[in-house]
C-alpha cells in the first residue's frame, strides 16, 4: 500500500491526467536484457491503472501486472476487458515486496512511479528499497533487465513548477525518494549490474495536463500527482490562494514560464536500467 497516497480514492481520476510516458527508453533499457523485447515476460511492477502495461503489451510476449492497490488494478482490468490480448496478461493484487511468482520467471521488470510510496528513507538506510530490489532480482532470470523511472532530487526541487508552492511536501517527498546514485549503489548491492541513468528532458509526467497552471485549485487535477497527499492543508490552502491571486491579476502564465525554466535542462524523470547479474 502507498505509504501516503490514497488509490482507493484517487484511482477513478488518476487517467485524466497521467498518461504512460517514456516508453521508447523504456523499451532502450528492456532490450539491454538477453531476450529480445517480443519474447520477454514482463513484471510491470506496480502497475497502477495499467497504463504502462497497455502500452507495451503488443510487444513483448505476456505481462505480469501487480499492483497493491485494488481499484488502481480494477481500472488496470478494464483497459483490457474486450482487449484482443487479454490472454497475454496476468493481474496479481501484492505488494513488490512479496510477488507471488516463483524464482527466474520474468525476462524483465518495469517499476515506473513506485517506489516513492515505500515507507522508506536514508535514516532507515534504504531497508524497504533494500527489500523490493532483493525481491525484483528473485524473479528476474539472469540476464534480464529492469527498468525504474523514478525522480531524482534536483528534478523534484526544479523540474515541477509547483511544488515550491507546497513546501511541507516537498520537503517530504525528497526525505522518501531514493536520489539517482543510492538506486545504482542499492541496485548494486542486490545483484544487478551496468546500471545507466538517462534524465528525460522532453518528457511531462502528467503530459498535457502539467501545462495548465489553474489545475492546482482544481482537486482532479491535483490526483495527477500524489506530492499533493503530502501537503499540509495549510500549505494546500496557500498554493490555491497563490494561483487564484495569479489569475486574477493575469499573471499566472508568466508565474508558471518562471517557474518552470528548469525542467528542460534537467527534465522530471529519469529512467535507470540495469541487468541481474549470472
Ligand atoms: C504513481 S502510481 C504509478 C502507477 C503506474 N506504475 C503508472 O506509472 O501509471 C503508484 C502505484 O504504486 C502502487 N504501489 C504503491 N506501493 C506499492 C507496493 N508496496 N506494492 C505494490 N504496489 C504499490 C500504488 O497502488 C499505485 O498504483
Amino acid at each position: 500500500m502507498s505509504s501516503y497516497e490514497n488509490y482507493t480514492r484517487t484511482s477513478d481520476d488518476y487517467d485524466r491526467t497521467r498518461q504512460a510516458v517514456g516508453i521508447e527508453l523504456i523499451k532502450v533499457g528492456l532490450a539491454r536484457g538477453n531476450q529480445p523485447l517480443a519474447r520477454q515476460v514482463l513484471l510491470d511492477a506496480g502497475c497502477g491503472t495499467g497504463q504502462y502495461s497497455k502500452a507495451l503489451l503488443s510487444q513483448v510476449a505476456k505481462i505480469e501486472a501487480l499492483d497493491i492497490n485494488a481499484n488502481m488494478l480494477c481500472h488496470a482490468r478494464e483497459k483490457f476487458g474486450q482487449a484482443d490480448l487479454i490472454h497475454k496478461i496476468s493481474f496479481h493484487e501484492s505488494a513488490i515486496s512479496t510477488i507471488p511468482l516463483a524464482d527466474n520467471t520474468v525476462n524483465g521488470v518495469i517499476i515506473n512511479q513506485v517506489l516513492h510510496h515505500l515507507s522508506d528513507s536514508a535514516a532507515h538506510d534504504w531497508r524497504a528499497h533494500r527489500a523490493v530490489f532483493a525481491e525484483l532480482a528473485r524473479v528476474l532470470r539472469p540476464g534480464g533487465a529492469i527498468v525504474i523511472n523514478s525522480c531524482s532530487h534536483l528534478q523534484l526541487e526544479r523540474g515541477f513548477w509547483f511544488y515550491h508552492l507546497i513546501p511541507s511536501a516537498l520537503r517530504q517527498i525528497k526525505e522518501r525518494t531514493c536520489d539517482i546514485s543510492m538506486i545504482t549503489q542499492l541496485l548494486f548491492d542486490a545483484g544487478f549490474e551496468a546500471p545507466e541513468n538517462t534524465a528525460a528532458v522532453d518528457i511531462v509526467m502528467q503530459g498535457d495536463a502539467y501545462f495548465n497552471p489553474a489545475g492546482v485549485i482544481d482537486s482532479e487535477w491535483r490526483s495527477g500527482d500524489s506530492i499533493w497527499a503530502l501537503a499540509t492543508e495549510e500549505d494546500l490552502q496557500s498554493a490555491i490562494k497563490t494561483v487564484e491571486q495569479l489569475t486574477t491579476t493575469a499573471s499566472l502564465s508568466t508565474y508558471f514560464e518562471t517557474h518552470d525554466q528548469h525542467r528542460s535542462s534537467i527534465g522530471q524523470l529519469t529512467f535507470t536500467s540495469a541487468i541481474r547479474g549470472a
